[in-house]
């Protein structure tokens, strides 16, 4: 048996969560499921990004102390997770002390023992809102274009990490493909940014940053958010803990957004090549969505909140539209507009209509037992059926999650079309033959059709599925 390894990002505890999580999530979500389906023992990993600087910031105006607000925060998450239908297997907290800080200790130690870190002078600007270092070139105006606030100057001894001399190996790791980066295009700019990476700080003084992990055997240190946050793919599954951690490892996928390509691209792989661990053989990148045109923002008033939207359509609608509307790999746009056109277009009049159609043939008109026999199929449909399945699992693959909906729903359009032309009900009494074959056609879409959905529309598959007594 295959065993299949997706995570999502963990997301950042200092807001609640927004649309353009819930689009990565469900994203990985709809890979673990399709593995699941094949048959692949698949392991799901979501979670919580919880200590830096931001957060405790986030804490602070609170009026919160930052452990009680990351729990409020984190709730939210949990509450979302189960609300998207996500069937994440596990929900990492880099607060964890027991689970997350063992295997973010035994990484550091590794890469120590690997000569791979030593102490420097910092001096350069830091963007809280990225939690990162940034280059003068990077800024516009001397601001963040992303946070649109202004870096701050830091100068401190932090720990670094030799990056630097990993960039050779990484470099032919995106020109071999030993890692696969989906979309291709994307592995471009990671051999872009390579060229300009440097050794980077690993650590933050503690007096700095007291809201993490702390550096084992230096007490007046702080490991920087992104070396604990990257760690809890590991640490999930047992890496620092007893436990076989090697089951799972290496990840198949990271499912994760442009922003943080380098991330994990770059800094992830040079970190593992440093623990001697194994790579992960994918990173999947999605774009970012935006809202009627404009980047979601707090100031603009524009933030979709994903639980709001459930409530009013329904899980699956959402499900359908970020899944559908969205190219998988580029920017989106999200309007409810598109959500309502996607809503009465695809789901209800296409998808519904021929479900109901068909369901009340049989209820109606059907007197013996469908038979799945070749000689009461149709070689068209037969044809149809297997090159639908073909593309969509080369789209879902690729990571062109959206592509394969294109696919499915050709598919029920072409068996809406395929009602119209044969007229069943015509065929009742002169041609019970010919009837049979024509139901057991459309039966045979409704079922593969409806497989092949359960991935990304779990509930309104298994209803399809009960309607035609089948066990999806
Ligand atoms: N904590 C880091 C990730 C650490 S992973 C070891 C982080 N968190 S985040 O909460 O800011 O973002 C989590 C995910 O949400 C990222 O994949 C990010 O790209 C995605 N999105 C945030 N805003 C988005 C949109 N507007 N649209 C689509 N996805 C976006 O980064």
């Amino acid at each position: 048996m295959n065993k299949f390894y997706v995570t999502t990002p963990i997301y950042y505890a200092n807001a609640n969560a927004h649309i353009g999580h819930a689009f990565t999530s469900i994203a990985a979500d709809v890979l673990a499921r399709y593995h699941r389906l094949l048959g692949d023992e698949t392991f799901f990993l979501t979670g919580m990004d919880e200590h830096g600087a931001k957060i405790a910031r986030a804490a602070e105006a609170a009026g919160k102390e930052p452990q009680e607000f990351t729990d409020d925060i984190a709730k939210g998450f949990v509450h979302l997770a189960k609300v998207l239908n996500l069937s994440n297997d596990d929900f990492i907290r880099t607060t964890d002390r027991q689970i997350h800080w063992p295997g973010v200790f035994k990484i550091w130690n590794a890469i120590k023992a690997g000569d791979d870190l030593y102490e420097g002078e910092y001096e350069g600007l830091y963007c809280v809102g990225h939690e990162a270092f940034m280059k003068k070139s990077d800024l516009k105006d001397g601001v963040c274009p992303d946070h649109q606030t202004k870096p701050e100057k830091i100068k401190e001894k932090n720990y670094f990490f030799k990056l630097s001399k990993y960039k050779k190996r990484i470099e032919q790791l995106y020109e071999s493909g030993v890692i696969s980066i989906k979309p291709k295009s994307r592995a471009n700019e990671v051999l872009a940014m390579l060229k300009d990476s440097e050794d980077i700080s690993f650590s933050r003084p503690r007096k700095d940053l007291k809201w993490g992990i702390p550096v084992p055997s230096d007490e007046n240190q702080t490991i920087y958010v992104w070396a604990d946050a990257l760690t809890n793919y590991l640490s999930a599954i047992g890496y620092g803990r007893n436990g076989d951690w090697t089951k799972f490892w290496p990840a198949d996928v990271h499912v994760i957004g442009k922003d943080i390509l380098r991330f994990h691209a770059i800094i992830w792989p040079a970190m593992l090549l440093s623990a001697g661990l194994d790579l992960p053989k994918s990173i999947c990148v999605h774009g970012f969505i935006t809202v009627d045109g404009q980047k979601m923002s707090k100031t603009i008033g524009n933030v979709i909140d994903p639980i709001e939207l459930i409530k009013k359509y329904g899980i699956d609608p959402v499900r359908y539209f970020l899944l559908r509307e969205i190219p998988s790999t580029e920017d989106g746009d999200f309007s409810y507009k598109k959500l309502e056109d996607r809503y009465n277009g695809d789901l209800a009049n296409n998808l519904g209509n021929l479900v109901s159609r068909v369901a009340k043939l049989i209820e109606t008109k059907l007197e013996s037992e469908l038979n799945f026999d070749e000689k009461f199929f149709d070689k068209k449909v037969r044809q149809k059926i297997t090159k639908t399945e073909q593309k969509y699992r080369e789209a879902v693959e690729n990571f062109k999650l959206h592509e394969a909906l294109t696919h499915i729903w050709e598919l029920f359009t072409f068996a809406n079309a395929y009602i119209d032309e044969k007229k069943p009900w015509v065929d009742i009494t002169d041609h019970p033959e010919r009837f049979l074959q024509t139901i057991t056609s459309l039966v045979a879409i409704i079922i593969n059709g409806s497989h092949w959905l359960e991935p990304f529309l779990p509930e309104t598959a298994g209803k399809i599925c009960a309607i035609f007594n089948q066990n999806n």
